[in-house]
């Protein structure tokens, strides 16, 4: 096996099967690394994360979606190059997604946002997700089985944020097509971001949404954003209404529904883990948590220096493209206590930067906590037993689980279980 310096992160399969192991190497070799095989600074520590992403004056997140293999639109020149970043900015792909902008522009889009992920709101959503999760865990568990990645949870989470928004239900089902055929971000097989049909898709029906909901607002959250002001009170423009909905619909899909396929692994592979979570379902958010830190969805983020600056005792000239480990953070010792150890009474194990941190960090979290702990619990409450079905996976020692060839999700492709039902299951109000 070669060393982790000598394989390709942004196309080395080898390291989807315990990127862990790579992302702990890596590690060994600084918490700031410079790459010889790609134009790339790694950055692994938890506290170097931290700093690069804090310091929006120094890191443009122009390249946080097409990644840093993607080539720039401009040759970098200078000691700052603010100005080059701006006029190339357009012709950058994945442009048009915020999680790409900076400065004004972006804290615009987040202030349009973050006014809508109200704790009322999210509230009123977690009724449909409770009747939902309740309706497809009762199925599944009539059945004994289940395939839970594309089965359960990509519909789930595509069904909740749908309904948060107040997608047509007639609508709803060629979102899940759609979504289901996507491939994942940060295709493994093609690193250099190309253009996103399904996003094009759905930007495509979501102009339609916004254009009538401007004309005849409803009650619901499309709407709202569809009339929404800046703090200064001028109007967006539909352009920016219609990109910020879309990436608001898009951008939890692949990372929630990975991120439940990942708890339901663990909860197979430790059952004494899952008799204490089942007997004890306020425990759910604290393994979310660790499941987060060891298994994030979103494994890495880049950024690109704008001007002259440092990381930890590294150099960096203006135009360096950074990609951050948010994984390899999440193992830090110098930050955690046994980082490897799947622990569910860690102090301030929500300090995890699986969400990002900083002007981008996840303006989801809250919606994707919510999800998880909704469908766990239920899965938990409704079941004596789930095991991973092993004529599909294989036995323990020799297990086959395929994960999504991609450099920036973590995820299984599928997971197929088994679900021996509970002689009396508890009720999600038993259980608040
Ligand atoms: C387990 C699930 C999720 C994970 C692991 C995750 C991870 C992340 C990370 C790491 C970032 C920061 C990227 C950066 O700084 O470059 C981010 C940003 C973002 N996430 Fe999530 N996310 C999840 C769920 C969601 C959900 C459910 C939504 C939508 C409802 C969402 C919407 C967004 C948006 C819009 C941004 C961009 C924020 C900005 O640019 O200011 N995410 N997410």
């Amino acid at each position: 096996m070669l060393l982790a310096v000598e394989r390709d992160y942004f196309t080395d399969r080898s390291i989807l099967d315990d990127p862990n192991a790579f992302f702990d190497e890596m590690l060994g070799r600084g918490s700031v690394y410079r790459s010889q095989l790609r134009d790339v600074v790694f950055v692994s520590g938890f506290a170097e994360a931290l700093a690069v992403l804090g310091n929006a004056e120094d890191f443009s997140s122009l390249i946080a979606a097409a990644g840093p293999v993607t080539p720039l639109p401009f040759v970098p020149s200078g000691s700052d190059i603010a100005e080059q970043i701006e006029l190339h900015r357009a012709e950058l792909s994945a442009n048009e997604l915020m999680v790409t902008y900076d400065g004004p522009p972006h804290a615009a889009a987040r202030a349009l946002l973050s006014r809508l992920f109200v704790p009322s709101r999210l509230k009123a959503n977690e009724a449909f997700m409770v009747d939902y999760a309740d309706r497809q865990v009762r199925s599944v568990v009539a059945q004994g089985r289940c395939e839970f990645v594309k089965q359960m949870a990509q519909p789930f989470v595509t069904l909740v944020i749908a309904d948060l928004l107040g997608v047509p239900e007639e609508d709803r089902p060629r979102f899940v097509a759609a979504l289901d055929a996507a491939p994942p971000p940060g295709n493994l097989n093609a690193p250099v971001r190309t253009e996103n049909l399904v996003l094009k898709f759905i930007g495509g029906v979501f102009r339609d949404y916004i254009a009538s909901r401007r004309a005849t607002p409803r009650d619901d959250l499309l709407s709202e954003l569809a009339n929404a002001r800046y703090p200064d009170d001028t109007i967006p423009d539909i352009d920016e209404v219609v990109r910020l909905a879309t990436v608001l619909f898009a951008a939890g899909q692949d990372t929630s529904a990975k991120l439940l396929g990942s708890c339901l692994r663990f909860l197979v592979e430790d059952k004494a883990l899952q008799s204490q979570l089942r007997a004890n379902l306020a425990l759910v958010p604290n393994f979310i948590e660790e499941v987060l830190r060891l298994e994030g969805s979103s494994k890495i983020t880049s950024r690109l220096a704008r001007r002259d600056t440092r990381i930890g005792d590294m150099a960096i000239t203006a135009g360096t493209r950074v990609t951050i480990f948010l994984s390899g953070a999440n193992r830090d010792p110098r930050r955690w206590e046994e980082p490897a150890a799947f622990k569910l009474d860690r102090p301030r194990a929500r300090e995890h930067v699986a969400f990002g941190r900083g002007a981008h960090t996840c303006i989801g979290a809250p919606l994707a906590r919510a999800e998880l702990r909704v469908l766990l619990t239920h899965l938990l409450a409704q079941t004596a037993d789930i095991s991973l079905c092993e004529t599909e996976h294989g036995p323990p020692g020799a297990r086959r689980l395929d994960y999504e060839p991609s450099f920036i999700i973590r995820g299984l492709t599928a997971l197929h279980l088994e679900l021996t039902p509970a002689s009396q299951g508890q009720s999600w109000e038993a259980v608040q």
